[in-house]
């Protein structure tokens, strides 16, 4: 065991639709509503909800090259991926990459709110996306 992680951040969840998304988590599950961000570059409109502790992001595809609409081709909505805080991104991509773990971003890049992530792919991380977040 070590610290590379620090706790867990957000989960991220797929939705077909962002404003029935928004009306279970803020209406149905009593959510606050955060941050909010269209990122058409990445083909993606993110809404953050605030719980003490951590958060959730719905991301919901826009455009056309949007990997959440192949995430939902593929897999139906649901939980597309965890992000944990680290203190230093580059040393936790390197030692975990160094674990074994893949990275799909080999160098950070800034995130929905302004801060660096990186991901390391599934297929080498149990089936789950993880995404790494800066604090
Ligand atoms: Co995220």
């Amino acid at each position: 065991m070590d610290d590379i992680l620090q706790c867990i951040h957000h989960g991220g969840i797929a939705v077909d639709d962002m404003e029935a998304g928004r009306a279970l988590y803020r209406d149905t599950l009593g959510l606050k509503p955060g941050l909010h961000r269209l990122m058409m570059e990445r083909g993606v409109e993110v809404q953050f909800f605030d719980l003490p502790g951590a958060r959730i992001e719905l991301l919901a595809p826009r455009g056309e090259s949007s990997s959440i609409a192949k995430f939902l081709a593929d897999r139906g909505p649901g939980l597309h991926h965890i992000c944990y805080e680290v203190n230093d991104i580059h040393a936790a991509l390197a030692t975990l990459t160094g674990r074994g773990l893949r990275a799909i971003d080999t160098e950070p890049r800034d995130g929905a709110e302004g801060n660096l992530v990186a991901f390391l792919h599934p297929r080498s991380a149990g089936g789950v996306l993880i995404e790494l977040q800066q604090k």
